[in-house]
């Protein structure tokens, strides 16, 4: 007898199969049960008749217990009503595990609290919608890789343990490195990342990602996963290019493959629907002037806080760039405007619908004598930057990239409130378990 998944099961109606699952739910309903079973593809609705099997069996469907795991036997059926469109009629059971009443399942149907399922986040994993979401995450993932696979790009994968910082030493965590050194988990793999686009013209990096970020908020996580791109000979004009057409394609993907899921999540797909180029460009003096004019109390020469890249994206439907900020906000390697030095040739794209920020990227200074003075005026070490600053020394060309975190990207095309759903074990500042 043929072991299928329920995703399959439309290609089997009329077989007699068998299915590995875990029990969803079960209702009742005097002499027939319908055991819901999932498999991790799918759900599907199973039904078993007293009268068509032998008494131990039907008591022993009738006495199984929300998430014990079983082989169901049956033959396939069509029915509309059922969920997916199929179910099965029970012949018989193997239990592999039954819960006990005595410690049953403790997610049940009823709501519960964020916390109370943060903490069994281990058994959560197994509800519709966060299925739904860590679906959706999949897809975005191989969305983007294979954008930058048939896009020219070759994945050169950076390290994890660094000796220095990236993005600004207050969010380090530092590890010990053996005996006498310390070792930072890495906040973004560009200064690599360029080190292998001069060795490989256009290369994306994509991984784990570490900041020791203090803020509370629903956009930090302190280990994410960042995709990064970076090429040679690219200026802020072609980084902007290439975020928009790569963010336009993710999108169009998971509108195309994962439509169920965004239905799970009741998404209003008209919103990501609107996602069309031309993304609205704007400067930065520009977005600060829009956001005086609506309230925020920002003033030229700071950083947009939470509620600023909320206020600003509600203006527009779909994804904005944001681009001149001023250079002494931004991180040592950012090219000045040669027209302009006190702003940075860096972009920022913001999702709409509030949710802010999801890429941050720009053209790196590539002189070095420049590159030198940035690294003394941030007070980092220059003897950390040896290798990188090398890459001005042999062959220097314009260039530039940019980094999208996923779980931002994925909270906002899921229509999350938190982006905490968005990747199976989150990290947080106060979250560390399960
Ligand atoms: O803007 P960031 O800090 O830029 C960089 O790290 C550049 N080195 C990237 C590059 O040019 N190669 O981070 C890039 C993106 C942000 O736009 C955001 O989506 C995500 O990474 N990100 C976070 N996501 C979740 N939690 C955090 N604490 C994040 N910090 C940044
Ligand atoms: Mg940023």
């Amino acid at each position: 007898m043929p072991r299928i998944t329920i995703a399959d099961a439309s290609a089997h109606a009329g077989e007699t199969v068998s299915i590995a699952g875990w029990l969803y739910n079960l209702r009742k309903s005097g002499k027939i049960v319908f055991p819901l079973l999932r498999d991790g593809t799918g759900l599907m609705q199973c039904v078993a008749v007293k009268s068509a099997l032998p008494e131990p069996v039907f008591e022993e469907i009738k006495n199984l217990t929300q998430e014990s795991s079983l082989i169901l036997t049956g033959k396939v059926r069509a029915e509309a009503r059922a969920p997916g469109g199929f179910e099965l009629e029970v012949e018989g059971v193997e239990v592999l595990q039954r819960v006990p009443e005595s410690d049953p399942y403790p997610i049940t149907p009823k709501d519960h609290g964020t916390e109370f399922l943060a903490d069994r986040r281990h058994l959560w994993l197994r509800s519709q919608r966060q299925h739904a979401i860590i679906r959706v995450r999949h897809e975005v993932i191989k969305a983007v890789r294979d954008y930058f696979d048939s896009h020219g790009f070759t994945l050169v994968d950076t390290p994890i343990f660094t000796p220095a910082a990236c993005e600004g030493t207050t969010t380090l965590f530092e590890v010990n490195y053996f005996e006498d050194e310390k070792a930072y988990l890495t906040q973004s793999g560009q200064l690599y990342n360029e080190a292998n686009a001069m060795a490989f013209g256009k290369v994306y990096c994509f991984g784990p990602t570490f900041r020791a970020e203090k803020s509370k908020t629903r956009r930090h996580l302190t280990e994410f996963w960042m995709v990064e791109p970076e090429m040679a000979f690219a200026d802020l004009e072609e980084v902007q290019r290439v975020a928009e057409e790569m963010l336009i394609f993710v999108v169009g993907r998971v509108l195309g493959n994962k439509r169920e899921e965004l239905k799970t999540l009741e998404r209003d797909v008209t919103k990501l629907e609107a996602v069309q180029p031309p993304f609205p460009r704007l400067s930065y003096d520009e977005a600060v002037k829009i956001l005086q004019q609506n309230g925020s109390d920002i003033q030229w020469g700071s950083d947009f806080g939470g509620t600023d890249e909320t206020i600003l994206t509600k203006q527009f439907e779909r994804p904005i760039m944001v681009d001149r900020f001023p250079t002494a906000i931004k991180a040592f390697y950012m090219a000045p405007d040669p027209e302009r030095p006190e702003v940075a040739l860096g972009v920022d794209v913001l999702a709409p619908e509030g949710y802010g920020e999801i890429i941050g990227g720009g053209q790196r200074i590539h002189d070095h004598a420049l590159l030198m003075q940035r690294i003394a005026d941030h007070q980092l070490p220059p003897e950390a930057f040896d290798w990188y600053s090398d890459l001005r020394k042999f062959g220097s060309v314009p260039h530039g990239g940019f980094g999208m975190g996923i779980e931002r990207c994925v909270a906002w095309i899921c229509g999350l409130e938190h982006i905490r759903e968005t990747i199976a074990f989150p990290r947080m500042l106060y979250r560390l378990r399960p």
